[in-house]
């Protein structure tokens, strides 16, 4: 596994893989990697002949009173652990070689930026949509995998991709979760060990309402409130940003299941939530079949 940490490197090494014949999949990772990017990894490996794996933490999908300085890093680690999952490429670049002096361009997709998450966090999409745009131009993937854990980012990707009709396929994949259900994530590392054992109700609150729809509850409301009262109920929880009851594939909002939706037909529901736990805020979501 080689590591790059220039733009024009990787681009050459991509067009002699290219040449060749090969396919890239292309796994971007903020790093402080855990099993949830190295199964994104892995997927990449299975499904193309070739896997980048980009590590940079961009600033400019931070907002200024959030945890950019002190996102979590460690280097070796993800070196190891990429090797592990039979990467062959680390793109690593430094803020210069992404930005430079004068960068100007954003690229927002708009309206699904500026809810759910995008609502508690202005500009977070269009950073995140301005440094996915650079580096596939980069990059030049035939294949984009990222996690479902991030559910409105790869709905947001998805849409970028095809408004602006990039040849890369987006690869969503399932959330991977620790033994008692909380979804992996960089940001868990925040949480004292306390916190930590009381931000599995963040899943349970999500299974929850899941119960209630299969027991036959269609009204969104009264779903919401019992979740939400069950969330407060947790001393550990400090705020929900919001327990949403939205379209998988439109984000969409729902008011009533059965009611509304892209394919009426398919009758699945996206329960997506993001509450702060002390000072750190995580996000989770289940995708629920009520047909
Ligand atoms: O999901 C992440 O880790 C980041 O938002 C991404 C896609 C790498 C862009 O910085």
């Amino acid at each position: 596994m080689e590591v790059v940490k220039k733009t024009d490197a990787i681009r050459d090494i991509v067009t002699g893989l290219k040449k060749g014949g090969g396919t890239i999949g292309f796994v971007p990772t903020m790093g402080y990697l855990h099993k949830g990017h190295t199964s994104l990894m892995k997927q990449a490996k299975r499904e193309c002949g070739r896997v980048i794996v980009s590590i940079f933490i961009n600033p400019i999908q931070f907002g200024q009173d959030e945890d950019f300085e002190r996102y979590p890093r460690d280097f070796e680690s993800d070196h190891n652990l990429s090797k592990q999952a039979g990467v062959d490429y680390v793109f690593y670049p430094d803020r210069e070689e992404m930005y430079g002096k004068n960068f100007e361009t954003f690229v927002e997709v708009r309206k699904l930026s500026r809810i759910m998450c995008g609502k508690a966090r202005p500009g977070h999409f269009k950073g995140v949509c301005t440094v996915v745009l650079k580096l596939f131009s980069i990059i030049n993937p035939d294949k984009a995998y990222f996690g479902e854990k991030d559910y409105q980012q790869l709905v947001i990707i998805k849409k970028m991709t095809e408004d602006l009709n990039l040849p890369v396929k987006i690869v969503g994949c399932p959330i991977i979760r620790g033994n008692d259900g909380l979804a992996l994530s960089s940001r868990n590392k925040y949480l004292s060990k306390e916190e930590r054992e009381n931000a599995i109700i963040l899943y349970q609150s999500l299974k929850f309402a899941e119960e209630l729809i299969n027991k036959g509850e269609r009204e969104v409301k009264k779903i919401k409130n019992i979740a939400i009262e069950k969330l407060m109920a947790n001393p550990a929880i400090t705020a929900i940003d919001y327990f949403d009851f939205r379209d998988p594939l439109t984000l969409e909002d729902f008011k009533e299941l059965g009611k509304i939706g892209s394919d009426k037909k398919l009758k699945k529901v996206l329960i997506a939530t993001a509450v702060w736990i002390g000072k750190t805020r995580l996000i989770d979501n289940i995708v629920v079949d009520y047909g």
